[in-house]
């Protein structure tokens, strides 16, 4: 369907050595994208790189290190031009209870999982405002709207992001630009390895999602294609919760 076509495309995803980001970047290239990878670990970034094949470029830095991330997006965007897609996809969750937790902690979560999307959304930006046309895609989560114990700072951090996806499409929208955010529910990563790896936890998310089941990187990948391409035009401002039912059902 060439309303789900990417071909020619370029489109940059944040933390896309592995896990949700990973899934992404593969499906992109599937859609016909050239794709831009991105971690802060420059030699395991190239060994991705080199698994996923042609049309891949790496651009490594710490979304967190504003320096770092506006010296290295200019110069990969000097080389290659603006992206046509950008995915603010880097994360990270520190748990603890919020009388225990250290402030470290505390902007760490908010620097890498929020102030990045700000960030590096507005570097391409004003490369896609130019242009007039352009995707950003904010990756939340079901914690933008649901939270448990020892998740403060990352649940902040989301509900911050879905702020910032509304007032990017206030700002943005009128030049073309659509920005909106996916919500994944409980994902089997890296990210919920100790989760995954408890029974009990287990047990109960699966029984509390209505899917029944952990949901899967690739499950987040459908609709990020789809909010990457023409077929979504007209969708602008939207936090989209792919999460098996998870914030529908009590
Ligand atoms: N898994 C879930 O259930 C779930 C649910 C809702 C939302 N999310 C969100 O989805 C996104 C991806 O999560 P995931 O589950 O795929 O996590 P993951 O498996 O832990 O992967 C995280 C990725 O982000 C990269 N990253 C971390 N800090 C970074 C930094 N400072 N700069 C650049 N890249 C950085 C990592 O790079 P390295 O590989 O080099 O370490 C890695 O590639 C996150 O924003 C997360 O909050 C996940």
């Amino acid at each position: 369907m060439p309303t789900f076509d990417l071909a020619g495309r370029l489109a940059l995803v944040t933390g896309s050595r592995r896990g949700i980001g990973r899934a992404i970047a593969e499906a992109y290239l599937a859609a016909g994208a050239r794709v831009i990878l991105n971690s802060p670990d420059a030699t395991a970034l190239e060994a991705t790189a080199s698994e996923l094949g042609d049309n891949v470029l790496t651009c490594a830095f710490d979304v967190s290190d504003t320096e770092a991330a506006d010296a290295a997006l200019t110069s990969l965007f000097d080389e290659h031009g603006y992206p046509d897609v950008l995915v603010n996809n880097a994360g990270i969750q520190l748990r603890g209870p919020l009388t225990e937790l250290p402030v470290e902690d505390w902007r760490r979560v908010v620097d890498v999982n929020l102030t990045s999307a700000f960030v590096v959304g507005r570097t391409v930006a004003r490369g896609m405002i130019a242009r007039g046309s352009g995707k950003i895609i904010n990756i939340c989560s079901v914690q933008n709207h649901l939270v448990r114990p020892t998740t403060a700072p990352y649940a902040a951090a989301k509900s911050g992001l879905g702020g910032l996806t509304r007032s990017m499409c206030a700002e943005w929208a009128r030049h073309g630009l659509q920005v909106n955010g996916l919500a994944p529910g409980y994902l089997d990563t890296e990210l919920n390895a100790s989760l995954v790896a408890d029974p009990e936890f287990t047990d109960w998310i699966t029984r509390r999602t209505p899917a029944g089941r952990w949901g899967t990187p690739e499950d987040i990948t459908g609709p990020a294609v789809w909010l990457a391409s023409p077929a979504s035009d007209f969708v602008n401002g939207q936090v989209i919760y792919v999460d098996g039912g998870l914030t529908a059902v009590i």
